[in-house]
């Protein structure tokens, strides 16, 4: 079959990064007999430098016309100052928002062979399998006011946390769905207790809840999830949560995965039902790491494992899909290692050599 995939590699580690994911893919393609079409766009940085705003209306464009977007990471020191008019952050929000993906869903998954490798004992990170589904497109993010000004007394800003039912209805079935589909277990994170848009998600979470009788729903604040993910990550299975709040609890579900170079993500503009095509953006959730640009040295796993979910949910390509986790699963038994999850008697590799590896696992 033939598909279309807008690439936008982004800043940073990003370019090298794609490089080593499209390998992989161009491996698929062949061992499966599929066309893959990649038309590539620039996005942050990237596209601040070359076309003077950080997501140009002709990438949009591009991406609406393909089956998938896959991106890699924007941002860096250069474009950092707080002052500035336009972030290559911007950009990330604006295509997030342009193509209605209001559902991020962040799997956290433990392999065997790196139980050794977080700051915890290896018996609380072992067996680690949830999947945060983050609210991506409403909260604090998006909501209205918005803005720093300066008055009589001084600077202010302010950034608002707004959520609409709709939203958050539309958000919360996504959870159900997804908990339906594997332990029938669903957590709802909030902050009830102190703010007025979580009482509104946790009833609206609640009156949800009746579509799904045989899923069970626990409702538990951030705070306290926070301390969960450490004390006892084995306890989720599925989580949902709001926009701010998912962003902050994955980075730290990523130390349950060794490494932030792990983790990758899916946003959607629906609920991705097995057997059918759902149109998406795949990236992973770590940033740019400007420090690494250059050096071959970074993780390419958690964009690689991003490109499965892409062939999984938006080209209904399972089967395929499952050949690049079971790639990246062997790689990592062989015990071939990128910096970030080195551990002892294994090989230390870089970026390309990583993506040769699992790349030679689809075709040797
Ligand atoms: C993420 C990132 C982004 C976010 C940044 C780069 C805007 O941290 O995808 O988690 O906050 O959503
Ligand atoms: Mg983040």
């Amino acid at each position: 079959m033939k598909f279309k995939i807008a690439v936008l590699p982004g800043d940073g580690v990003g370019p090298e990064i794609a490089v080593e994911a499209v390998k992989v893919l161009e491996r698929v393609g062949k061992k499966f007999g599929h066309e893959f079409e990649l038309n590539y766009g620039l996005i942050g940085g990237a596209a601040i430098d070359a076309q003077g705003t950080a997501l140009h209306p002709d990438t949009i464009k591009m991406c609406k016309k393909s089956d998938a977007v896959f991106l890699v990471a924007v941002g860096g020191p250069k474009w950092d100052d707080p002052n500035a008019k336009v972030r290559p952050e911007d950009g990330l929000l604006a295509i997030r928002k342009a193509l209605g993906l209001f559902a991020n869903l962040r799997p956290v998954f433990m392999y065997p062979e790196l139980v050794n490798n977080t700051n915890l004992k290896p018996e609380v990170v072992k067996g680690v399998n949830f999947v945060v589904v983050r609210e991506l497109t409403g909260g604090l993010y998006f909501g209205r006011p918005k803005r720093r000004w300066t008055t009589t007394r001084g600077r202010r800003a302010v950034d608002s946390m707004s959520y609409s039912e709709q939203e958050i209805e539309r958000i919360v079935r996504v959870g159900f769905e997804l908990a339906r589909s594997r332990s029938k277990r669903l957590v709802s994170v909030d902050k009830a207790n102190v703010l007025e848009s979580s009482r509104l998600w946790r009833t609206v979470t609640i009156e949800v809840s009746k579509d799904y009788p045989d899923v069970s729903l626990e409702h538990m604040f951030v705070d306290a999830c926070s301390m969960r993910f450490i004390q006892n990550p084995r306890h989720f299975d599925v989580i949902v949560t709001e926009n701010t709040f998912g962003d902050i609890l994955t980075d730290e579900a990523s130390m349950l995965a060794g490494s932030m170079g792990m983790l990758p993500s899916a946003s959607v503009a629906g609920i991705p039902m097995p057997g059918e095509r759902i149109f998406g953006l795949y990236e992973p959730i770590h940033g740019s790491a400007p420090s690494h640009t250059g050096k071959n040295d970074i993780n390419p796993i958690a964009t690689i494992n991003s490109l499965a979910m892409l062939l999984r949910y938006s080209l209904n390509l399972s089967k395929e899909a499952k050949v690049i986790e079971d790639a990246v699963a062997a790689v990592l038994k062989e015990g071939y290692r990128t910096y970030d999850i080195m551990g002892e008697g294994c090989t230390k590799v870089g970026t390309r050599e990583m993506g040769e590896l699992i790349a030679k696992k689809i075709i040797g």
